[in-house]
């Protein structure tokens, strides 16, 4: 195994996750680890974060010296190799230019971490620091215009410094100095796969949950479909699933969950319909935030009500990832991911007294695919797009009504139907129609109409954060509108939102 050490960075799971994606057993432990923990752990390699300090600071993060004397490679990154050039004995100070960006990496030295990389490609700075004077023993391998000590390395301790980033995908060639890391240097066996974090997994939440109950609310969605299979593995009927329709579901949703997941799972399940109870709350509701904040709250005391009747439940599952947690609040803009991770059910836990189950809080959406894959998952569930919590309702611009609703899910339908047929439904992080408050004129079968307006969206994008507009081919535009416009009724006029995030979000509302 590998342990990266958690110098305070943003990055210190992409680095464990391109450590992962070289099939190495790898984990995040925090710097004030001791010696002994190590030891026991018998890493073969470690790398230490970046970190937004400086190694000056007070209270800067600081681990124990004798790190060094182990007898293991250590790869120090940004202020990974900053607390390593201090604590062998060499300086670092301010740079007088602080480099944030991409800047041209010359290899001065090849081997290990550069062999055949060639020299003077694209990598990502972001430093207000530089190494001056090295320890003895280490030589600069590589350097940038603005930092002369890009790169270094003690070949006979086996100990290497990288000023850049080469976790970022901006670092052109990262992943292979990384892999170069693992396997020239630390000789790592490529025996960790998604099977060993299932298993791994599975006897852990077995170990925690021992005899007790779990409960844990079903979106349909991938995230908690696989956390609730891999609850399953672990505590089988002990797992209590609740499934809310709050009414602003898309056509066939529960039945869709039913279809590819209970039946083959054998779970506890109640469906509980709460259609009336959200719709008559968001009557007349045109804010966003209010009608976020209505769902939220509503979705609380519905599932705490349904949770209630089951006796004996010490544990909530829940299927955050990681990028839910990445940023402080959440991936999802903050206060208004009720339904998603911590925040869904916030407050849940502690009222209910309850603890938490979150086993792919570690892991990026394409490795839940990737491990709802390994569990035998429907594909058709592990590759549904993302539908936020808040459903239909953010959608719909201005009233919801049933009959808005109605409209919506026509026209959502045909447009996910035809792009499952045109084979992009895969390729787009998330397809979906929109009902937009305007009305417009149009003219059909010679008569004039006055009718509403649907939005077509679509984004690619890795992981919500930001997202390009999706190029869809114009004879399927085409088909799109024509076929919304001729199926259902109200509807006279289809636009396609070519907005990016950021400026736009990918939701309309
Ligand atoms: P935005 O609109 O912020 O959305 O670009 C980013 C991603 O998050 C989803 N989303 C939500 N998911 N609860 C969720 O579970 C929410 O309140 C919520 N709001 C947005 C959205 O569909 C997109 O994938």
């Amino acid at each position: 195994m590998i342990i990266v050490i958690d110098f305070g960075s943003q990055f210190n799971q992409l680095i464990a996750r391109r450590v992962r994606e070289n099939g190495v057993f790898c984990q995040v432990e925090p710097s004030d680890i001791s010696i002994d923990r190590i030891k026991t752990l018998n890493p073969v390699g470690i790398i230490l974060s970046g970190g937004p300090s400086s190694i000056y600071e007070n209270d800067s993060p600081a681990m124990d010296k004798a790190l060094f004397d182990i007898g293991i490679p250590v790869l120090g990154i940004c202020y990974g190799m900053h607390y390593m050039v201090h604590i062998l004995g060499g300086k670092i100070k301010a740079a007088q230019k602080k480099e944030y960006g991409f800047a041209k990496l010359d290899i001065i030295e090849e081997l290990p971490l550069f062999k055949d990389l060639g020299s003077g490609f694209q990598c990502w700075m972001s430093h207000g620091d530089s190494a001056e004077k090295l320890p003895q023993g280490f030589v600069v391998t590589a350097s940038t215009e603005n930092t002369p000590i890009a790169a270094i390395a003690n070949h006979e301790k086996k100990f290497y410094g990288l000023q850049l980033h080469p976790e970022v995908e901006h670092s052109i060639n990262g992943s292979l100095m990384i892999k170069h890391f693992l396997f020239d240097v630390c000789q790592c066996e490529k025996n960790w796969s998604m099977k060993s974090f299932s298993d791994g997994a599975i006897s852990q939440i077995k170990d925690a949950v021992g005899s007790k109950k779990v409960i844990m609310g079903l979106s349909g969605g991938v995230d908690s479909s696989v956390a609730a299979t891999l609850i399953h593995k672990a505590v089988g009927k002990n797992l209590f699933c609740i499934f809310v329709d709050n009414g602003l579901l898309r056509i066939n949703e529960k039945e869709d969950l039913e279809k590819s997941l209970t039946k083959s799972l054998d779970l506890n399940i109640s469906f509980i319909d709460a259609k009336e109870k959200f719709l008559s709350a968001l009557k007349g509701v045109t804010d966003p935030e209010k009608k976020r904040k209505i769902i939220g709250n509503l979705f609380i005391e519905v599932f705490e009500t349904e949770a209630q009747k089951i006796e004996d439940a010490d544990f909530l599952g829940q299927g955050t990832l990681y990028p839910d947690i990445i940023e402080s609040k959440s991936a999802f803009g903050g206060p208004t991911s009720i339904i998603k991770s911590h925040h869904n059910v916030g407050g849940l836990p502690e009222k209910m007294k309850l603890k938490l189950i979150e086993p792919l809080q570690l892991l990026f959406k394409d490795e839940v695919r990737k491990l709802g894959t390994e569990l035998g998952i429907n594909p058709d569930l592990v590759w549904r797009q993302p539908f936020p919590g808040p459903g239909l309702a953010i959608r719909i611009m201005g009233d919801i009504t049933g009959h808005r609703l109605e409209i919506l899910r026509e026209a959502d339908a045909i447009l996910l139907e035809e792009i499952r047929n045109a084979g992009l439904y895969r390729k787009l992080w998330q397809s979906f129609a929109v009902l937009l408050p305007v009305k417009s004129v149009g003219v059909m079968g010679d008569k004039r109409t006055f009718a509403n307006c649907i939005a077509i969206r679509a984004v690619t994008s890795n992981d919500a954060m930001t997202a390009d507009w999706a190029k869809l081919p114009h004879d399927l535009l085409g088909k799109i509108s024509n076929r919304i416009i001729n199926e259902v009724e109200h509807i006279n006029r289809v636009v396609f939102d070519i907005t990016s995030k950021p400026p736009g979000t990918i939701e309309w509302e």
